[in-house]
Parts: structure tokens; C-alpha cells; sequence
């Protein structure tokens, strides 16, 4: 089959008739809305709907497979699955693609259910491809799972060009370690997605993608625990991840996308946990949410409607070594934004919007901070709870690093080329190495946006890494903690220190808006003893 990236090394994918033959080669069509353009989605009202919240992932009995198994390993079994899925109540049911676990048949497919990992208990996930082999009118059914911000061999990281079919199936081996054993590393807020070359876009769109946690003796998920180490931050019911994505629907409730959005595809309704606009009822007390922007390449910038601040305690899988109080938390695609919101005091029945102030009218980027956003979320204060959670001064802190003792430096420019994106003037090729970092040496990148007004949020595979310097200048405070996606604003550069350390093999970086990573601004770089 070609490839997008075929076509775009033959050079057809110059300009916009240029593009109907890669159509046709790949036998898809468009969905052509009345009009010509994506005429904008049905009109739904706002707030009919309480927040989904996507179960947890249950264990399953063990069973054979290629990753090692150590005793009190957890094994799990996740199912790909086209479904109906109903975004709205006001729309008809949509054709989504999402993950189902096979102990909860009739769970909502998208997102995903999400994945509780403790630290040092390995896992095995097994995901079992029941995708429809029949075309789409977007998506691809092979698929490959990638779990952003885990570390985990190359083989089970979700490499682009090794996926599994319909029918197939493929395991992959979480150890839930880290290589120093060390406290200090202990993650947080992770997700899974789709990955396929070319085509993760489409089908991270269509759905393929949810939550996994990390919870180890300090985050450990129990606003109770008795341990002195643990920080009992919000927990259980009062701990929310809420993935926020935005959606393009048609006239009769199908997802629309357009395979030829290679600027980023933008929809026109905000869904949080695969609803639109949803509220969710609280209590006068504090609350966990763990953002995670979900979309292929929108940025959202919220903000409070009552004017309060966020208390943020992480930032991608991380705690932040002290909470930090902002009146607003922009975040691009990929990226999660752990935050504590205290409802305390506030009189029941109040109403308290999540806005998104921040205008985006195409895949380059956002445009500004506007005064009146899109409500994307309504908060309902409903009455009393107790509350023993607490948000301590003292997080989790940071693993020391040493800059001045780097030896090896690196440099990646990110660019648009011939209707395309590329990293150094090229575009992915899973057979070329653009760097072989040897373990135990640490390194600074420095990754710099080739111009042109567009935003690149850009995802390291395997280790998390520390910005240095943007733009010459020490990163804000929110910036400064174990990061795995790094922002690059227009013409920046920014310089991060990174140390991989262990899983000798191959890996990936790219921009994570997705359609920038489709055509195809990723690089394979092998890690090496
Ligand atoms: Cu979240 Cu390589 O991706
Ligand atoms: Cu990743
Ligand atoms: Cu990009």
C-alpha cells in the first residue's frame, strides 16, 4: 500500500488537485459536506450531559506471552473495537474506534478505560485488534499502542511500522520501573494512544486513546494513607482525568475529518471524556483533575468563570516539586496539566465554567487569548463532603541533573517543506537513525522551530526530559519539572537536557500535532549500550 509519505517523496502531494490521486491510492473518501468545506457541526445545548468517567482497566487470569513475567505481574485484556458512541445528546450516535476491556463489554469505547499502574508491579497488556477490515471514511485499522510518558522497551513502546491487523493481536510489557529505582521518578498522569505510521491522526480521532495512572508510596492515590511519605492529594472519586478533544460532526452525527488537513485538523465542539460540553456536580471540596489535551491540533488556554486560580501540581507525568497558583493553564496537544481546585466555600448549586479563552482558527497554531471563550465544561457545586485530602508545599522533587558535565550535543530543526513537515530537511523514514544516544550519557538537545508562525509540541519518546532554556531564558516555573512534551512557539529554540538510561533500541520523536507527525515530522533515534 503507499504510504502519505510515499507519495509526498514522489511529490504528490504539492498542492491541493495534486492530493486526489493519494486518495484514490489509498481507496478512502473524503466526507464531502454540503457546501464544499466542513460547514461546521449541528448546533447542541450545552450542559445537558454529566461528565463521563471512564472505568479502570480490571485484571485478567494470566496467560502465556513474550514478556517476561515476573511474579505479582497484573495482565490485562484490551479490545480495539468499532462501536456506536453518543457525543451528545442532540446527535445521533457517532462511528467511533476506541479501546474496550473485556471485562466491561458494554462500556463506552472512547476514551479508553483507563490503566492504574503502581510502581514495580509490572503489567502485561495484551490489545486484541476487532477493528472492521471494510474502508472508513477516515482510519486505518492497523494499529500499534504507544503509552506517552512510559518507559518501556522499544518493543512495546509502540513503534510506528509495527502494527497488528485485524484479527491479530499484541502484548505489550509495562515494567512499571525505573532504571534508578528512584522515588524522585515516580510518574503520574500517562495516556495511550494509537500510533500507526502515517495514520495516527485519523485514528486517534476516531477515538483510540484513554488514560493510564501511575500511583507509587507518595502519590499514592489515598487522600487517607497513613504513610508519612504520602502526599494524600485528592483521591478516588475526588481524583478526575478529564481528556479534552475537539470534534467535527456531520449532519447526522458521524465524525467528520479530513484526511487532507496535513496544517492539523480543527473541530468545532469541545468534548471532555467523549462528551460534549458536559457538567459535572462537586462537592464543597478539594478536587483532582488531570487535563490531558487529547486533540490533533488544537491548544486550549483555560480559565475559571468565577476568576479563582488552578493550583497546579503537575505537568505531563509528573508531580512539579511545589504547587504553583495560576489564573490560567495553556496546554497543547499531548501535554497534561495536573491541577487541584478547592470548592470549599462555594454556596451549593453555584456554577462554575471551565472557559477556553484561547482562539485557534487553523493548525498553525492558537491565535490569541480572547475575553469570552467556549464554556467546555460546566462545574455544579452540590453540597458537602468531607475532605481529608491535603496539597503539601513539598511535592514530589526533582532528581538532580548536570548540565555542565554534557559532552554530547544535538541539534533538530523543525520545519514545513514541500507541502510537508520535516525534522533536518527530511521527512520520517522508519529506516533512518537521526541519532544513536548511548545510555547513561546525558545530552542537551537543542530543538528549534524552522519559522513560519506554526507551533510544534514536541514528544520524546522514553525519557522524560528538563527544559533549560527557551529561548535563552530559564523556563517558568511549570516548565521546569520532568517533561515529555516541549512546546516549541513560533521561531523558538529551546535547549533540554536529556539522559536515557536504559532499553537499548529503537524509538521515536515527532511533533505531536498529528498531522505534522503524519507528513511527517517524526525521527527514529536508537538508543545504544
Ligand atoms: Cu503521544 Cu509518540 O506519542
Ligand atoms: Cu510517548
Ligand atoms: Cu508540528
Amino acid at each position: 500500500m503507499l504510504t502519505r509519505r510515499d507519495l509526498l517523496k514522489m511529490g504528490l502531494l504539492a498542492g491541493g488537485s495534486a492530493m486526489l490521486p493519494l486518495e484514490q491510492a489509498l481507496g478512502r473518501n473524503l466526507l464531502r459536506l454540503p457546501g464544499g468545506g466542513n460547514g461546521g457541526s449541528p448546533a447542541t445545548t450545552p450542559f445537558l450531559r454529566s461528565l463521563p468517567l471512564p472505568a479502570t482497566v480490571q485484571p485478567v487470569a494470566a496467560f502465556s506471552t513474550r514478556c517476561a513475567t515476573p511474579g505479582g505481574t497484573v495482565f490485562y485484556e484490551i479490545h480495539e473495537k468499532e462501536g456506536l458512541h453518543s457525543f451528545h445528546p442532540d446527535l445521533p450516535p457517532a462511528t467511533v474506534w476506541g479501546y474496550q476491556d473485556v471485562n466491561a463489554p458494554n462500556a463506552p469505547l472512547t476514551p479508553g478505560p483507563t490503566f492504574i499502574g503502581r510502581v514495580n508491579v509490572p503489567a502485561v497488556a495484551r490489545f486484541v485488534n476487532d477493528l472492521p477490515t471494510a474502508p472508513r471514511s477516515f482510519g486505518v485499522p492497523n494499529t500499534t499502542v504507544h503509552r506517552h510518558g512510559g518507559f518501556q522497551e522499544d518493543l512495546s513502546d509502540g513503534i510506528p511500522t509495527l502494527f497488528f491487523r485485524p484479527g491479530e493481536s499484541y502484548d505489550y510489557c509495562w515494567p512499571n520501573s525505573n532504571p534508578d529505582n528512584d522515588p524522585r521518578e515516580g510518574e503520574s498522569t500517562l495516556w495511550y494512544h494509537d500510533h500507526l505510521v502515517d495514520f495516527t491522526a485519523q485514528n486517534v480521532y476516531r477515538g483510540l486513546a484513554g488514560f493510564h495512572l501511575m500511583f507509587d508510596d507518595v502519590d499514592s492515590g489515598n487522600e487517607n494513607d497513613p504513610n508519612p511519605n504520602a502526599l494524600r492529594l485528592p483521591s478516588g472519586d475526588f481524583d478526575v482525568p478529564m481528556v479534552v478533544q475537539d470534534k467535527l460532526f456531520a449532519g447526522n452525527g458521524e465524525l467528520v475529518y479530513d484526511s487532507f488537513s496535513h496544517n492539523g485538523f480543527l473541530g468545532d465542539k469541545f468534548c471532555v471524556n467523549g462528551a460534549i460540553q458536559p457538567f459535572f456536580s462537586v462537592k464543597q471540596r478539594k478536587y483532582r483533575f488531570r487535563f490531558l489535551n487529547g486533540s490533533n491540533a488544537r491548544f486550549f488556554e483555560f480559565f475559571l468563570s468565577n476568576g479563582r486560580s488552578f493550583v497546579q501540581i503537575g505537568a505531563d507525568d509528573n508531580l512539579l516539586p511545589h504547587p504553583i497558583t495560576r489564573t490560567s493553564i495553556r496546554i497543547a496537544p499531548a501535554e497534561r496539566i495536573d491541577v487541584v481546585l478547592d470548592f470549599n466555600g462555594i454556596p451549593t448549586g453555584t456554577a462554575i465554567f471551565l472557559e477556553n479563552r484561547l482562539q485557534q482558527t487553523s493548525g498553525r497554531g492558537p491565535d490569541r487569548v480572547v475575553s469570552h471563550g467556549t464554556q467546555v465544561l460546566k462545574f455544579i457545586v452540590d453540597g458537602p463532603a468531607a475532605d481529608p485530602s491535603q496539597v503539601p508545599n513539598n511535592l514530589r522533587e526533582l532528581p538532580p541533573i548536570n548540565p555542565g558535565a554534557v559532552t554530547v550535543q544535538r541539534r533538530f530543526e523543525f520545519a514545513r517543506s514541500h507541502g510537508g513537515w520535516v525534522v533536518n530537511g527530511e521527512f520520517f523514514d522508519p529506516n533512518r537513525v537521526l541519532a544513536r544516544p548511548r545510555l547513561g550519557v546525558p545530552e542537551i538537545w537543542t530543538l528549534k522551530n524552522g519559522g513560519g508562525g506554526w507551533f510544534h509540541p514536541i514528544h520524546i519518546h522514553l525519557e522524560s526530559h528538563r527544559i533549560l532554556t527557551r529561548n535563552g531564558r530559564i523556563p517558568p516555573a511549570w516548565e521546569q519539572g520532568r517533561k515529555d512534551t516541549v512546546v516549541l512557539n513560533p521561531s523558538e529554540e529551546v535547549r533540554i537536557y536529556i539522559e536515557f538510561r536504559q532499553f537499548a533500541g529503537q524509538y521515536v520523536f515527532h511533533c505531536h500535532n498529528i498531522e505534522h507527525e503524519d507528513v511527517a515530522m517524526m525521527g527514529r533515534f536508537d538508543t545504544i549500550l
